[in-house]
């Protein structure tokens, strides 16, 4: 049997049309658009408007994902949502997500501060090349002007609004993932935190006095901890998949700051002719930063057929993540039709033996539903009988004890 590999068969995103300018917050705090754009180059951020919600948001990016990649949300085996801005703390908004799409399938919330859509693209791919998945959705969205501060000029000016998404389908044409680095130094846990949002410290009116349910951030500890692990994981994925920087044809890096980036660069020895920013129209949006910038870029036709392509990001955590990705042809082949084989089945490639699996695993599930639905009927029959016996024998021990 071929090998399984991820390819990135659809992708869609969505940004609110709501535009906060810097000369907008120059009105709102002490600051001016010279300081942001000199010190970020950020010019402008998209903001939410009443009833936009990070699953709101995710379900748009997905529609437009699903429809690029010519699938439909019955189609999915998984939805994975990086974003650290759920709508609730619980239910989980991946499941909501789910449901919003007409989706059958697993989902869940990766939580991993702005790193959260690498480590979920990763993630994906490991479903695809086992051969258990075969279509699986992956958002980065995040709504992270609620968690501001707006009288905090340190934080406000840098962060916005947004959802990208990605499908990732199975094809045994060689390519996707290449190598992946996952990093996480906790020992910055305090650098990028909201302190008051959480069960350690539930939201009191202490907590809003002290405005912990806005976000606080240590920006120098930051900035130096992205700029070492920007060009460390960059050079340890590069060097993994058998590459030097003068392989890789496309650069997507969080989008930040673009002193971050551009010192990255610096160290890397690579052009910004070939590295994606649009941190000057969304500011940083977190999990939602890598995806937004790979659709930008795919649809500006950056990328092409067999472009090796680096995505590295960091966050709260303190975490990083980067990978080697390789973009296989769009056209849809032969390669990408192969029926989807259970993990558990796998490597199980005769016909055959597949059909009996098959077969024998609907029989269990026959038999399974009809053992639940006989205990739900017992259980209907049985409870009221077993409280009307109750009352009963209460009412005989009372009459017994009233003589
Ligand atoms: N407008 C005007 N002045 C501002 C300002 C603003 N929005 N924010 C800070 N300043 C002031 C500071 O008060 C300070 O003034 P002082 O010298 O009188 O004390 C001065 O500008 C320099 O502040 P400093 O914090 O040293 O600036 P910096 O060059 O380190 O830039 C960040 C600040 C936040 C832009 C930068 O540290 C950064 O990008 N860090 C990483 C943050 C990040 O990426 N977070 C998300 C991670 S996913």
């Amino acid at each position: 049997m071929a090998p399984y590999y991820a390819k990135i068969s659809g992708w869609g995103m969505y940004v609110p049309e709501n535009v906060l300018t810097n000369h907008d917050l120059e009105k709102m705090m002490d600051t001016s658009d010279e300081w942001i754009v000199t010190r970020t180059g950020i010019r402008e951020r998209r903001i939410i408007s009443e009833g936009e919600t990070t699953v709101s948001m995710s379900v748009e990016a997905s529609k437009r994902a699903l429809a690029q990649a010519g699938i439909q949300p019955e189609d999915l085996d998984l939805i994975i949502l990086a974003t650290s801005t759920p709508d609730y703390l619980v239910p989980p908004a991946s499941s909501m997500i789910q449901d919003q799409l007409g989706a059958q399938c697993g989902a869940f919330t990766l939580v991993a501060g702005c790193s959260g859509f690498v480590y979920s693209l990763a993630t994906a791919a490991q479903f695809i090349q086992t051969g258990a998945y075969k279509h699986i959705l992956v958002i980065g969205a995040e709504v992270i002007s609620k968690g501001i501060d707006w009288e905090d000029r340190n934080t406000a000016v840098l962060f916005g609004d947004g959802a990208g998404a990605v499908v990732v389908s199975r094809t045994t044409r060689p390519g996707g993932l290449l190598s992946m680095k996952l990093g996480s130094d906790g020992s910055g846990w305090d650098a990028l935190l909201l302190p008051g949002i959480g069960i350690k410290n539930y939201p009191s009116h202490e907590i809003i006095d002290r405005k912990d349910h806005k976000l606080k951030m240590k920006g120098r500890p930051v900035f130096k901890f992205a700029t070492r692990v920007m060009s460390d994981a960059t050079t340890e994925v590069v060097t993994q998949a058998g590459l030097t920087m003068d392989d890789i044809d496309v650069l997507i890096p969080h989008q930040a700051n673009q002193r971050i980036i551009d010192l990255a660069l610096r160290r890397l020895g690579f052009p910004a002719e070939k590295t994606v920013v649009n941190l000057d129209r969304y500011g940083n949006t977190s999990a939602a930063s890598i995806p937004l910038a790979l659709v930008e870029a795919m649809e500006e036709g950056r990328i092409k057929e067999h472009d090796k392509v680096v995505m590295i990001a960091f966050g709260a955590g303190l975490t990083y993540a980067a990978v080697v990705w390789e973009f296989q042809p769009w056209e849809i082949g032969p390669e990408d039709e192969e029926e989807a084989i259970l993990v558990t089945n796998w490597p199980v490639d005769n016909v055959f033996q597949r059909k009996m699996q098959e077969m024998r695993l609907a029989a269990w599930k026959m038999k399974v539903q009809a053992r639940t639905k006989a205990s739900e009927a017992s259980m209907a029959i049985m409870l009221p009988l077993y409280s009307f016996r109750k009352g009963l024998k209460k009412r005989i021990n009372g009459d017994k004890k009233a003589k």
